[in-house]
């Protein structure tokens, strides 16, 4: 990964405490529902004719608030400020800059979108994301987010728990593995013209890790709909693993039997792995994991890392017996 020494958050740190006024206007409704799988019935139905996706069973926004409810997930650090976590990014498509993608992804398409579900399961095809994603049915998750950059963020998420929405799939008992698939289009991602990664970005998950309750598909944070730099209209959360599994604007779902490619794994096998679990006693071999430095905030400011960033609890049973070194 590279690294730039420019923090462009913090010349706009005046934006900081409008971004509070969220915590006031944001409704949190109550649970309702279940997952909307008569609308990805539908939507399936109409598919082989229509690729992008036939009549949606809800409606998305693509700005401004949404509606959702309230967390049994946070935790005790303090929010990331929203211009850092709008403004210091990595969504390489867009360039290597942490500022490149707040700066340019705004020339991405993310309406219409469709997701195509390929593989081990009960029902392929290309669905719309309002009929994959129950936009009346979402919840706000606090996760950390820690980067392989020995960096982390604290971030609200808006969106919906990964399990509900494969298991609509209904994945087979050959799907052992999940692997996603970022959009690809050289004329509205400018980084994808130069191959500082092999495009399309992939990434993937065992399936009882995407199984997994803290395993989250993003649809917006702090309330509002997820800006293009951080990964819209949809991207996955793994708050246990290193950043760069969490795919940003997912256009591809593939149940696997083998152990999918990941695209850094594929770029440097011996610095990153398949898994990639947060583990400050497994440096990365050009620097220590042991510590993150805490953005948006004082500078200097910096924590120890914990293993699994902090979820261990949740996850640890996952990993029972395999050697995490090796398996990093
Ligand atoms: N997804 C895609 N498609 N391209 C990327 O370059 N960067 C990853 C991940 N997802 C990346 C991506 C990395 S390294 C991190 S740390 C997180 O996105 C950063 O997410 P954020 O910019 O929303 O904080």
């Amino acid at each position: 990964m590279f690294f730039r020494t420019s923090r462009p958050w913090q010349a706009r740190e005046s934006q900081v405490t409008p971004k509070g006024l969220f915590l006031n206007r944001r409704k949190i409704i109550a649970s309702g529902g279940a997952l909307a799988l008569s609308g990805l019935a539908a939507c399936e139905a109409e598919t082989a004719s229509q690729p992008s996706g036939g009549a949606a069973s809800g409606s998305r926004p693509t700005s401004g608030a949404l509606d959702y409810r309230g967390t049994a997930y946070d935790v005790a650090d303090t929010q990331t400020p929203y211009p850092a976590v709008t403004g210091y990014n990595n969504f390489y498509e867009f360039g290597v800059g942490k500022d490149d993608p707040a700066r340019y992804a705004d020339a991405m398409t993310t309406d219409p979108w469709s997701i195509e579900v390929e593989g081990h399961a009960g029902r392929t095809g290309r669905f719309a994301l309002e009929d994959v994603v129950d936009f009346s049915n979402l919840e706000e998750r606090i996760y950390r987010l820690r980067c392989v950059e020995a960096w982390s963020m604290v971030i609200p998420w808006i969106g919906v728990p990964l399990a509900q929405v494969l298991a609509a799939f209904e994945p087979t008992s050959d799907a052992r593995y999940v692997q996603f698939e970022t959009k690809l289009d050289h004329d509205e991602m400018r980084g994808t013209r130069f191959r500082v990664l092999d495009w399309p970005y992939v990434e993937g998950l065992r399936m009882d890790e995407a199984m997994n309750e803290l395993a989250f598909l993003a649809v917006g944070l702090y309330g509002e709909v997820l800006p293009n730099q951080n990964g819209a209209p949809v991207r996955l959360v793994v708050p246990w693993k290193y950043g760069y599994k969490s795919i940003k604007s997912i256009v591809k779902i593939r149940f696997v039997s083998e152990q999918p490619e990941t695209s850094w794994n594929r770029s440097a096998p011996r610095e990153y792995g398949f898994y990639s679990n947060v583990n400050p006693n497994r440096a990365h071999p050009r620097w220590s994991q042991a510590s993150e430095r805490v953005i948006g905030g004082n500078v200097f400011a910096r924590r120890d890392t914990e293993m699994f960033n902090g979820y261990a609890e949740q996850v640890a049973h996952m990993y029972a017996g395999m050697d995490l070194i090796e398996n990093h």
